[in-house]
Parts: C-alpha cells; structure tokens; sequence
C-alpha cells in the first residue's frame, strides 16, 4: 500500500498512479464524512504553512478551512509582506518555516521558471512536505480536484472518456499556463482522450507536452494538439475551456523587473488575446460537445468573455462541485503527506 507521509507534492508527474489514487480515495472519504458531519481531526494540533506570491479565492479557502477542519492551523503569509521580499533564499525560508510547522504550502504561478523551481529548493532544504498551491509548470491540487469531479460524474473508469481543454479569450489578465499543462498531464495518466487547443502563440512548456504524450501512450489514451475550438469540443464528454497567457511574453516576463516593465509585458499579453475574442464557450460550442457534456473551469472565469453565462450557470456546468472538491482534495493532500494512512 503507498505512503505518502513525508512527500511533497509539486507535479501530479512526481506521484505514481497508486499514490494518485490513494489521494483520490481519501479526498472520497474525506467528503463523505464532511457531509455526515463527522469530525475528521486528523492533523490536530499541526501547523502548515500558506505562502502566496499571488491572489487566492478557492485554494486559500479550500487549504484554511481544511486545515481546521483536520484539527490543525494553518497559517496564512503574504510572501511581499515577509523577508522574501528583501531577498531572503527558498532554503532560509523553508527552514526557518520547516522548524515551526508540519508541511509548507506555496502559490507562484505568475513567471514561467520561477514558481516550480522555487518549490523544489526549499524542498532540497527541509524535511517537511512542499505542496504546490500552484505554480508555473502546474497547478496540481485544482487538477486533482477536477480529477475527483470527473470521477463522480463518469465513474471511475476513465477511459476513453475525451476531454477539451482549449485556450478561451480574456480580457483580465495573462493567466499562467499551469492548469493547462496540469490537465493534460494528468488526465492523459488515466487513459482519457485529451484534446489541446489553441491559437498560434498560446504554446504550453514543452516538457509538460512531451509527459502528456509519453502518459497517453503508456495509459491507452490519447493526446493531440488542435488550432480550434471546434475541434476539440466535437464529441467532448468534458470541455475545459479557460485562458492562459502568451508563451513567448510570460518566458519575457521573467526579465520584466520594474512596475513599468510588468505592465508593459501585460498590456502586450491582453492585445494578443483581443485578436482572439470569438474564442468563447458559448451555447453552439456546447452543442458540438456530447449531449451529456459537462463544462468545467477552474475559476475564476471571465464570464461574457471565457465563457457566456447561459453556458456558465446552465444544466452542463459543474464548476460548484468543481470547487467544492478543492478543500476535499486539499485536506486529503495535507493528511496524506503530514501523517501515516489517514484511513
Ligand atoms: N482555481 C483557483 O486556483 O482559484 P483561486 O485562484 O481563487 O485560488
């Protein structure tokens, strides 16, 4: 039987389908018993620490709630308002963090070669778990989420189940790739059908493209990258469809240094998605999906741009439940990597 106790958690590509598994069946486990309203106190007087180099709704929440709810604390930072912000290394900070507490938790998503690689020297540096509460190669506890969705809805079998995960249009802001590249990794583990689409400059990290194929060949599934939306919805039982920045302008990012300069790779982002603004889920795309499709977004969503409210709030949508199983699935990771077997 697989452990996790100890172990990070960065990549969904880290953990075998075992461990995978075990942390799907505790997050089933998990629900049901916070719906039967029994106490589930299994971190109790433990500390996990939340650091976010970037806004949160869902993952904070599901992560503060959950970590009450197993009996423990968790403590929320604001990485501009600690040392990180005159310097101080991933090392130092995860080891001042990994002697006060049980399991650091870290948001740094926004520049590409920054957020993954930040995880994983604190990681070299402590002995307590690193949990990904998303960075810029993935965003593994809302994938793990979705994963858990699709389960309840399709059953456990996923096999040949076709999933679209297609770029969409966004005004707001350049979001980070890292829950597309989480979704095709991931789902391609688990024999589903994964169809990518998106326009010309709207590229994912290779490597992530690469597991994706190499993970559909050794599952039985399948894996291919499309230039529409069409497409990809055609026959879907799943659409998935969301925005992401601009490859070449979020690798640029990394060199944008001052406000000015962030803006500016910003504004450049934002013009690029204006030429794409016909690409939203709306009611015909839907149409091109199976009749018994369901629509997902990780939230939050640009509605009347991703997506149209009739798709959003109609029969189809499942992005409630979606976010419901964040905090399942985040307590089923802390448990899991802070302590033995929780069941
Ligand atoms: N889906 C997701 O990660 O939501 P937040 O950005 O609100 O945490």
């Amino acid at each position: 039987m697989p452990s996790l106790k100890g172990r990070d958690y960065i990549e969904t590509q880290d953990l075998s389908r075992e461990e995978l598994d075990l942390l799907l069946d505790t997050t089933t486990e998990l629900k049901e018993k916070f719906h039967r309203g029994e106490p589930t106190l299994l971190l109790p007087n433990q500390t996990g620490f939340l650091l976010f180099f970037d806004k949160s709704t869902r993952t904070r929440n599901a992560f503060e709630a959950g970590m009450t709810q197993l009996g423990g604390h968790a403590h929320f930072l604001d990485a501009d308002v600690t040392q990180i912000s005159h310097g101080e290394t991933p090392a130092d900070t995860g080891r001042i963090l990994a002697s006060m507490g049980h399991g650091i938790c870290i948001r740094h998503d926004l520049v590409l070669g920054e957020g993954n690689r930040y995880m994983r020297e604190m990681s070299e540096a402590t002995d307590v778990p690193i949990i990904n509460m998303q960075c810029d190669v993935d965003h593994p506890t809302q994938t793990l989420a979705d994963l858990q969705t699709i389960r309840e809805k399709f059953g456990n079998n996923l096999s040949g189940l076709k999933i679209a995960v297609s770029w969409a249009y966004a005004p707001s802001y350049a979001k980070p790739l890292s829950v597309p590249q989480g979704l095709i990794t991931l789902m391609t583990r688990f024999g589903m059908q994964v169809s990518l689409a998106h326009p010309p400059g709207y590229n994912l990290i290779e490597r992530t493209v690469e597991d994706a194929r190499a993970n559909a060949a050794t599952s039985g599934g399948s894996f291919e990258i499309v230039d529409d939306m069409d497409t990809a919805f055609q026959d879907a039982d799943i659409v998935y469809p969301k925005s992401w920045g601009v490859y070449d302008l979020m690798v640029a990012r990394q060199a944008a240094t001052t406000r000015e300069e962030i803006d500016e790779n910003q504004r450049a982002c934002l013009a690029m998605n204006d030429k794409y603004k016909d690409w939203i889920c709306d009611e015909r795309r839907m149409g091109l999906a199976k009749d018994s499709a369901v629509y997902m977004h990780c939230l939050p969503a640009d509605r009347g741009a991703e997506v149209t409210d009739a798709v959003i709030d109609g029969p189809q949508s499942i992005v409630f439940p979606e976010a419901e199983n964040r905090l399942h699935t985040a307590k089923a990771i802390m448990s899991c990597t802070m302590r033995e077997r929780p069941f």
